[in-house]
């Protein structure tokens, strides 16, 4: 099925510019982290292949090894600059703020690009450092004035992480990136993101180890509309206007994944996939509050 890639609407961020609500993820699209040539070719591959299928929102990461596959495959596409949307992320390593400008220069050149539409930090090592991630936001944010970022976001933040740096440097994320689908509703980290003005981003939006993916409720759902299981999940998320990032390498699942809006889930329908949140137990990656890379 041929999308028209202006279908996927966009999201309007608190400094102003927009975000395609879908995107897609380039965790794991490599056999490993490492960025040799021969996984460039592998990355630049699948994203030329998304590219194809009409994502223009790529989301990636210095930690995931993908970016100068990303990099090849938007040289290769002719796409124009400004109808793509790429983001990237600070590895763990790169927190202290000279880490921060040497990494986010060969995140650039990686990508082949002379400005990041979005940069996060990864996540808020609030054990490692000193604690200190307010001096590495705030290092973003010089970044974002100087004009190498045009938005500058987090992930894995939660709620007391974004009171301190926004109190810190009375500046705000646009974005907070988490772990967000079906089965762990992370209430808190939306309440907080959406009380600061930030947009809810999910990683992992179907559920990552797939558990969503053969639920019984959302299979019922998805049989109601004539839709697959992953489609509901993402039209879930599109409906509570959560920006979703899923990954797949398989080019019929890529065209799958971003064709979510021509049905349209009842406020039913969104209730009971709502009632499948598991709370703290659904969550199947790191917790932020301990995670030290
Ligand atoms: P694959 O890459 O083999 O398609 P998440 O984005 O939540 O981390 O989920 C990604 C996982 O879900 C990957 O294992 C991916 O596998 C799988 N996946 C992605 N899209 C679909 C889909 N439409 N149907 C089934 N599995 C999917």
């Amino acid at each position: 099925m041929e999308i028209d890639r202006d279908f996927v609407p966009r999201i309007t961020l608190s400094d102003g510019s927009t975000i395609p609500q879908i995107g897609f993820g380039t965790l794991a699209v490599q056999p490993d982290r490492k960025s040799s040539d021969a996984n460039a070719e592998t990355t630049a591959n699948i994203v030329s292949q998304a590219l194809e299928a009409g994502y223009r929102h790529i989301d990636t990461a210095q930690s995931y090894g993908t970016e100068r596959g990303v990099g090849r495959a938007i040289a290769a596409s002719g796409i124009a600059r400004d109808e793509l949307f790429i983001t990237s992320k600070l590895a763990n390593d790169n927190h202290a703020p000279d880490d921060v400008r040497r990494s986010v220069n060969q995140t650039l050149n990686n990508l082949g690009l002379d400005q990041l539409d979005l940069f996060l930090i990864h996540w808020p090592l609030p054990t490692l450092y000193g604690g200190d991630y307010a001096s590495t936001w705030a290092t973003l944010t010089e970044l974002v004035a100087e004009g190498r970022l045009r938005s500058a976001g987090v992930s894995n933040f939660q709620p007391a992480h974004l009171d301190r740096i926004v109190a810190e440097t009375g500046i705000t994320p646009v974005v907070n990136q988490f772990e967000l689908h079906p089965y762990f509703a992370n209430d808190e980290a939306c309440e907080a993101s959406r009380r600061h003005g930030i947009a809810v981003e999910a990683h992992s939006p179907l559920g990552h180890n797939r558990a969503p993916l053969t639920d019984d409720t959302i299979g019922q759902v998805a049989a109601a509309h004539g839709k697959s299981t992953a489609q509901v999940i993402l039209r879930w998320h599109m409906q509570h206007g959560h920006i979703a990032i899923p990954k797949s390498t398989r080019p019929q699942r890529m065209h799958e994944n971003i064709a979510v809006f021509d049905f349209e889930l009842t406020p039913d329908q969104m209730a009971s996939i709502d009632a499948l949140n598991r709370g703290p137990t659904g969550r199947v990656g790191p917790n932020p509050d301990t995670y030290e890379g």
